[in-house]
């Protein structure tokens, strides 16, 4: 796991889109793997700087969501599927076609969740995963004690991430209770993870991923076993790191 401590949260976005631009660069259909939250902003709002600035094609990029909300109607504007929309593929200039996530409004959600590991399979798999991490140390919504060997499924969010994510809603009541989230096993079948940290709430779960043991108790820590992981942190988010 290669750690790269920065000033700010838009110092840790620019340098993730110039990661991305890099991969982009080499191979322009790459599949790049989204997560949404607050944290990646930055890097969404670099990467179309750059592709406004410097004329980088990404036309054949495609991008692959790393969960959604169970039981939101897919225009929810809080749906996941609309956020990314909103916030990566239409700045990118890219259209709903490069884009693939789980149905979170399916009727068989067990289906859903089958469907889109094998969509991802068969899409050659995810070159590049941009991750948050949660307060809990979760990862996608893969809350404390999932399994490290998890694949796509639906999970129950605990209710500190609940509360955590209300800020994007009217109110608790409107956060669902459930999501569709890619497994620990799907997150580490990426051929190279990003995880993204930034202020002083994420402190204990930055240094429980980075320097603390290999446990389900904190998901993250599954970055332990991949071959290419790096962790940006700022020095908000660095500041439990021995
Ligand atoms: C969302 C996701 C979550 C978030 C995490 C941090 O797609 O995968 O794991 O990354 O909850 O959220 P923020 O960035 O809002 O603090």
């Amino acid at each position: 796991m290669e750690i790269v401590i920065v000033p700010d949260a838009a110092a840790g976005g620019a340098l993730i889109a110039a990661a991305i631009a890099d991969l982009l660069t080499r191979k322009p259909d790459a599949l790049l793997g989204v997560a949404t939250g607050s944290t990646p902003l930055p890097i969404y709002q670099a990467l179309a700087e750059r592709v406004r600035d410097t004329g980088l094609d990404v036309a054949r990029a495609r991008i692959c969501q790393l969960d959604e909300y169970v039981g939101l109607p897919k225009g929810h504007p809080e749906s996941y599927r609309s956020v990314v929309l909103r916030e990566v593929v239409e700045p990118l200039g890219l259209t709903e076609s490069s884009f693939m996530g789980p149905d979170g409004s399916a009727d068989d959600i067990a289906a859903a969740c089958e469907a889109y590991d094998q969509a991802l399979a068969q899409a050659g798999g995810v070159d590049l995963q941009l991750l948050g991490i949660g307060t809990d140390g979760h990862i996608g919504f893969n809350e404390p004690c999932s399994s490290l060997a998890s694949r796509t499924r639906i999970k129950t969010l605990t209710e500190r991430t609940r509360v955590d994510n209300a800020r994007f809603f009217d109110s608790l009541d409107e956060v669902p209770h459930h999501v569709i989230t890619q497994g620990i096993g799907t997150i580490l079948d990426a051929r190279h993870l990003v995880l993204l940290a930034t202020g002083e709430g994420k402190a204990d779960a930055v240094a429980a991923t980075v320097e603390g043991p290999l446990s389900a108790l904190v998901p993250a820590s599954a970055l332990q076993l991949h071959r290419h992981a790096t962790v940006v942190v700022d020095e908000a988010a660095a500041s439990g790191l021995k």
